[in-house]
């Protein structure tokens, strides 16, 4: 297949699993050429287990079982989600015949669209990242030698996802963080800046340049670029080369008070807006 085919039919994947909308009405791929890139990383990396954080609609995920059936090497994408793959949710696609807002599940649309070889070779794990990588290990589930991040963006849950994702990384594992942007909210710039770049070698990371924009809360356009740490680069990296014992386990009290005290307030808001709906009805 050509360049031109190639993107053509990557398009056409983000217009079923990753097409938006933008606030005066109209529709985009946004950062659509995500797509093309881990594709040509994951030919390149031959990961047999790659982990993503953040599943979406599915475009990452199957960009890159694609790419591993194309390169004709077994591979398993394990990615994480907290909706549930069968949970109906607001959905934006075009089939060919323009934009539609739906409501269905990642399974109705993958099992309608996407090749049976793609899908087979992804295994979805429902939950918030937390729990998730809790039971990774007590569940027996392999080290990766690849690993997206893109699901929460805040900065406690980035860090998290890197610290959770390094711990069952194999030597060489290359990590690839979305979102590298100045957004309100978004941590991964700031992680990356702050506590990563300064400990890594210069040559084991790239900042890459999609060419996609992001509009903040003003209505400013800001690049949304990626960070790229190329496993070749440091062998095996390993949380004590980036941290010592003493903030680990600082990072690890902090991250469980601060997911206890979200849940605690969670629970608390829905106690109250149970006793007020008690309230009206009596
Ligand atoms: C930007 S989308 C992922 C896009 C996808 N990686 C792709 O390339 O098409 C982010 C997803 O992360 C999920 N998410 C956010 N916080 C999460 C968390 N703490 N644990 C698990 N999933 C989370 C959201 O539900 C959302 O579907």
């Amino acid at each position: 297949m050509d360049h031109e085919a190639q993107e053509a039919s990557f398009q056409r994947l983000a217009r079923l699993t990753a097409l938006k909308q933008a606030p005066d009405g109209t529709f985009h791929l946004g950062h659509w050429r995500r797509g093309p890139f881990l594709s040509a990383l994951v030919k390149r990396l031959r990961p047999r287990h790659i982990l993503e954080f953040g599943t979406g609609r599915g475009y990452g995920a199957l960009c890159m079982a694609q790419a591993s059936v194309e390169g004709g090497f077994d591979c398993t994408v394990w990615t994480i989600d907290v909706i549930p793959t069968t949970q109906p949710q607001p959905w934006l696609l075009d089939e060919g015949a323009g934009a539609v807002h739906i409501h269905a599940s990642l399974e109705e649309v993958w099992s309608k669209h996407v090749p049976v070889e793609w899908t087979q070779r992804i295994r979805c794990l429902t939950g918030d990242s937390r729990s998730v990588m809790r039971r990774w290990r007590r569940e027996g589930l392999p080290r990766v030698d690849c690993c997206f991040i893109d699901g929460g963006h805040d900065y406690a849950t980035v860090k998290h996802d890197f610290v959770a994702a390094l711990r069952i990384a194999n030597p060489r594992c290359s990590f690839l963080l979305d979102d590298y942007t100045e957004r309100k909210g978004y941590g991964v710039k700031r992680f990356f800046d702050r506590e990563l770049a300064p400990r890594l070698p210069a040559e084991a990371w790239e900042i890459l340049d999609p060419m996609a924009w992001d509009e903040t809360a003003f209505g400013e356009k800001v690049p949304h670029k990626m960070v790229l740490l190329k496993g070749e680069a440091f062998g095996a990296l390993t949380l004590a080369q980036l941290y010592s014992p003493r903030e680990v386990r600082a990072f690890d009290r902090w991250d469980a008070w601060r997911t206890d005290s979200q849940r605690l307030a969670r629970r608390v808001k829905a106690l109250l807006r149970l006793r007020r709906e008690a309230a009206r009805t009596t």
